[in-house]
């Protein structure tokens, strides 16, 4: 199995990556897209999947970074885009739950396009950020087609927009929250969504599954993650392990 989405790079885990990796194997999980959000943590994933033939990076800035970012981290981010191990940039888009502020989604905006369009002189897909802005993505995409596609990550809206996605070359990220008791849609957009459309994530240290919440994620708990999957719909779980394998070479490699 691979962690479609993990931070390995997080100062969390960055230090102790080599048992934080066997730890993962021993529970099946052999590859790990290792997701960068800023500059730092960007050039940390590279760094890791130049060390580890089991990582790979993805090389970007997060919406809620780029108020903080530097004048020339996107030159720098796009530097790092010729290095074979770079196999997305991500995680992009928008992110209006944590921000109110016109003036600063002006600028997650000018951010989230601008690595679009680096994504396709580069011919690479992209990792996904939404949360409360939907819509406004969806709009996005629809205008910026990316070449590649890529994933949405962590996938929180309606089961009929994430077909809107999927049209647009885009597969599903589907992590933690699909164990949540109240989660309505992560649940539906699992059991309904096609085969051959979605990917296994944890975000880890973040939104760790049912019965770890609140503890810090691991990529150690995909399994939990595929276990809810087959079950929401009714496949084994050999068909879910091997129907996201392929469906994340397909995408990404
Ligand atoms: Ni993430």
């Amino acid at each position: 199995m691979i962690d479609s989405h993990c931070h390995i790079n997080d100062d969390l885990y960055f230090d102790k990556s080599k048992e934080y990796i066997e730890e993962a194997q021993k529970a099946g999980v052999q590859s790990f897209f290792v997701i960068g959000c800023d500059l730092k943590t960007s050039l940390r994933a590279v760094e890791l999947a130049k060390k580890c033939d089991c990582c790979y990076a993805a090389v970007g800035i997060h919406p809620e970074d780029a108020l903080k970012a530097g004048k020339n981290d996107l030159e720098l981010i796009e530097k790092l885009l010729s290095e074979k191990v770079v196999k997305a940039i991500g995680e992009i888009g928008l992110d209006y739950y944590w921000e109110k502020d016109e003036k600063m989604r002006d600028l997650q905006r000018k951010y989230f396009i601008s690595q679009i369009d680096l994504a396709n002189k580069y011919l690479l897909p992209v990792v996904i950020h939404c949360r409360d802005a939907y819509g406004e993505v969806l709009e996005i995409l629809k205008n910026h087609k990316v070449i590649r596609g890529g994933v949405m990550h962590c996938y929180g809206g309606s089961k009929e927009m994430a077909v809107e996605f999927i049209k647009l070359g885009f597969v599903i990220g589907i992590g933690g929250t699909c164990t949540f008791k109240n989660a309505v849609h992560p649940k539906e957009v699992a059991a309904s969504i096609p085969n051959n459309s979605f990917v296994l994530e944890t975000d880890a240290p973040y939104l760790a599954p049912t019965p770890h919440r609140g503890e810090p994620n691991h990529s150690k708990y995909i399994p939990l993650i595929r276990d809810q999957i087959a079950n929401l719909r009714n496949q084994t779980v050999e068909e879910v392990e091997k129907e996201t394998d392929e469906t994340f070479k397909r995408i990404f490699l």
